[in-house]
């Protein structure tokens, strides 16, 4: 199955990066499934409701969240009625929306996909560890599902790598989303699993994560309330990583990133 992964969608900048090239990498890289972070589409913070459909109707698959999951208010109320939009796992019980979510591909393939949050200098919140393994034993990879995918949305490199870990064999990609920055650390993990850091954003480089510089510049520099952070409106670098994996035991054959556009170095997936 091949897998296309995208990080954060980041203001319209990243919205228009990625409907503008979403279809012909579709055609191009005869993709399976499409999953996006898109935890800051709306405006920098959020996701609304209108936007998520938007990304669906022009080749997503899953969207995947982070911990602006409710900046966006309007989803809160809509969020239970939209199967693909998943929201990190370890929220606390009775939170609307759902942790995780299995799609079924028209040929009948069937992929879970995982949203789950870092501890390490984020909100506190339940085990990621603990909760991802107990879900992984409702679906077995290769039996129940043929790829399973976790968006590991955290602040620290460590925490990722030990979930990929932790996660090694038991599913075909750990992707780390939030901090905004592509790593180059992609590989496949001793026992089959793919793995990168994180898959950056998409959305304009020349920033601050995504943000206009000057504003949020200032607050570094200042240490005085400053003006509301605005995404930045340059041309975006859509940023992800693509993996292939085998439907038989689900877990990575090869894996690769993807950039196009704006002011990151290119890289296009080659199998
Ligand atoms: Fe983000
Ligand atoms: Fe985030």
């Amino acid at each position: 199955m091949r897998i296309l992964f995208l990080g954060d969608i980041v203001g319209r900048s990243g919205r228009d990066g990625v409907t503008a090239r979403l279809p012909e990498l579709r055609r191009q890289l005869s993709l399976d499934l499409v999953i996006v972070n898109a935890e800051n589409a709306s405006h920098g913070f959020g996701l609304s409701p209108g936007i998520a459909r938007d990304l669906m109707g022009c080749g997503v698959d899953v969207i995947t969240l982070g911990n602006h999951a409710w900046d966006r208010r309007d989803l809160i109320g809509e969020i239970d009625g939209m199967p693909a939009v998943v929201r990190p796992l370890n929220f606390p019980p009775g939170t609307p929306g759902q942790g995780s979510t299995v799609v079924t591909l028209a040929d009948g393939r069937k992929v879970l996909v995982v949203n789950v949050m870092g501890r390490l200098f984020m909100d506190p919140l339940d085990d990621p560890f603990r909760l991802t393994l107990e879900l992984l034993a409702r679906h077995r990879l290769g039996v129940t599902v043929q790829a399973a995918v976790v968006d590991v949305h955290a602040e620290a490199s460590s925490e990722k790598w030990a979930l990929g870990h932790v996660l090694d064999g038991k599913v075909s990609l750990v992707v780390g989303t939030h901090t905004h920055t592509p790593t180059a650390d992609h590989r496949i993990l001793k026992a089959g699993t793919a793995f990168q850091s994180d898959a950056g954003m998409c959305g304009d480089y020349d920033s601050v994560i995504g943000m206009q510089k000057e504003a949020a510049v200032a607050r570094f520099v200042r240490k005085m309330p400053g003006e509301r952070l605005q995404p930045a409106e340059g041309e975006a670098t859509v940023c992800g990583l693509m993996v292939e994996t085998d439907d038989v035991t689900g877990l990575a054959r090869k894996v690769a990133p993807l950039r196009q556009g704006g002011m990151l170095s290119g890289a296009m997936p080659d199998f």
